[in-house]
């Protein structure tokens, strides 16, 4: 990686007020370049509560390495937002890892974005407490990801699982981000975070950039395999619901092939065909065509030679990443570094925000 210095916010001679984080300007390997500070900049990130989908894949990091030319990229793994539901410690741990190679082998290129987990950045927690206090506690139960969660049988519904949106927001408004991309099932999260960030500036005076949702038409909603009324979820019980990034060909054609269609043969989007349409979209996603395009090439064949090529195409798709992944998660020498090198610029970044908020919510300067 090449050299990179950061801007620690610390001024000498005009001491800003300081939060948790009080560190020395370090140099790191890497070096935004000027063009990278001007840059618009965004942010957005996953949890690692169960392993990586297709839906997280079209919906999310394909978009997101398409951006990193011409954004400043901040991707957190959000590991502070798995444990609002029942978890495993251990599996916390070596679903991090994974989503962390996954990110990597995806495109998402540690040279240049910022890669770091959520939970070694002191700031996201800190603003989270203070958006808390600015954020009715209806509009929280109003959240549709949250009525569903805790609607689920056996749900253990904790404050964390209700405040899980005000979290997000920190995690976007910490670094000003002007963008978030993001799949259309967190524009509701979203919204709310732009109403948090209005409400932070009319409170105290003009702190937060209003980030924008950036939900890309192709592959923004991936629903379940054998419910297409359902998104597609790494939280899904039944294996055949959804496509893992890592399952091997074997298990992506069974899925495809045991896919949920619909009466009739014709393989075109309609209303009353759900079940094509999604797979549909999912052809039009990995392969960048039109569903037009699609329908025309698929309009004589019927849904086992539909459903097949499609297997092939998203095997096709997913061998290179896998191999790439393969390496990737035997090298945790690497992935720390990549992690170390995120956490410094974000840490940084996240020091400066909290400095200025603290100072604006009227909090004393912290003595050093
Ligand atoms: P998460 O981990 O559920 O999902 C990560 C990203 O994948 C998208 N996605 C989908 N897109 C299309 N079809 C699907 N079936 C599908 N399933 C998931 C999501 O929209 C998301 O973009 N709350 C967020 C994580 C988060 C975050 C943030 C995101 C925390 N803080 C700040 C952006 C900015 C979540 O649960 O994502």
């Amino acid at each position: 990686m090449a050299a990179k210095t950061i801007d620690t916010g610390v001024r000498t001679g005009n001491p800003t007020p300081e939060t948790a984080c009080n560190f020395q300007a370090r140099t790191l390997n890497f070096r935004p370049s000027m063009s990278d500070k001007q840059k618009p900049l965004i942010l957005t990130g996953a949890k690692p509560s169960g392993e990586l989908t297709l839906g997280n894949y079209l919906g999310a990091i394909k978009n997101w390495a398409v951006m990193l030319d011409q954004y400043e990229c901040f991707f957190p793994i959000v590991d502070l937002h798995a444990i609002t539901v029942r978890y495993v410690p251990a599996e916390l741990r070596r679903r991090t890892y994974q989503c962390l190679a996954q990110y990597i082998a995806c495109g998402l290129d540690p040279e240049k974005s910022h890669i770091f987990l959520q939970s070694h950045v002191t700031g996201h927690t800190e603003l989270s407490w203070i958006l808390s206090c600015l954020t009715p506690v209806g509009d929280l139960h109003r959240m549709t990801q949250f009525k569903e969660k805790a609607a689920k049988p056996g749900a253990s519904v904790n404050a964390g699982l209700l405040f899980y949106p005000v979290l997000m927001a920190a995690d976007i408004l910490l670094y000003n981000a002007d963008r978030v991309p993001v799949g259309e099932d967190q524009k509701q999260h979203l919204e709310l975070a732009r109403n948090i960030a209005q409400r932070f500036n009319q409170t105290y005076s003009e702190t937060f950039n209003i980030p924008e949702p950036f939900i890309s038409k192709a592959g923004a909603r991936v629903m379940s395999l054998q419910d297409p009324e359902k998104k597609m979820s790494k939280s899904d019980e039944n294996p055949g619901e959804a496509i893992l990034l890592l399952d091997s060909p074997k298990e992506i054609r069974k899925k495809i092939l045991s896919a949920v269609t619909d009466s009739g043969r014709e393989v075109r989007m309609a209303e009353d065909k759900p079940g094509i349409g999604n797979l549909l979209n999912i052809f039009s996603a990995v392969t960048d065509r039109s569903i037009e395009e699609l329908e025309k090439e698929f309009a004589e064949s019927g849904y086992g030679e539909f459903k097949n090529a499609l297997a092939d195409a998203l095997i096709a798709k997913l061998e290179p990443f896998q191999e790439r992944y393969r390496r990737l998660i035997e090298d945790k020498t690497y992935m720390h570094r990549v992690l170390k090198e995120g956490t410094e610029v974000a840490q940084a970044r996240a020091c400066k925000t909290l400095s200025k908020v603290y100072r604006k919510a009227g909090f004393i300067e912290r003595l050093r």
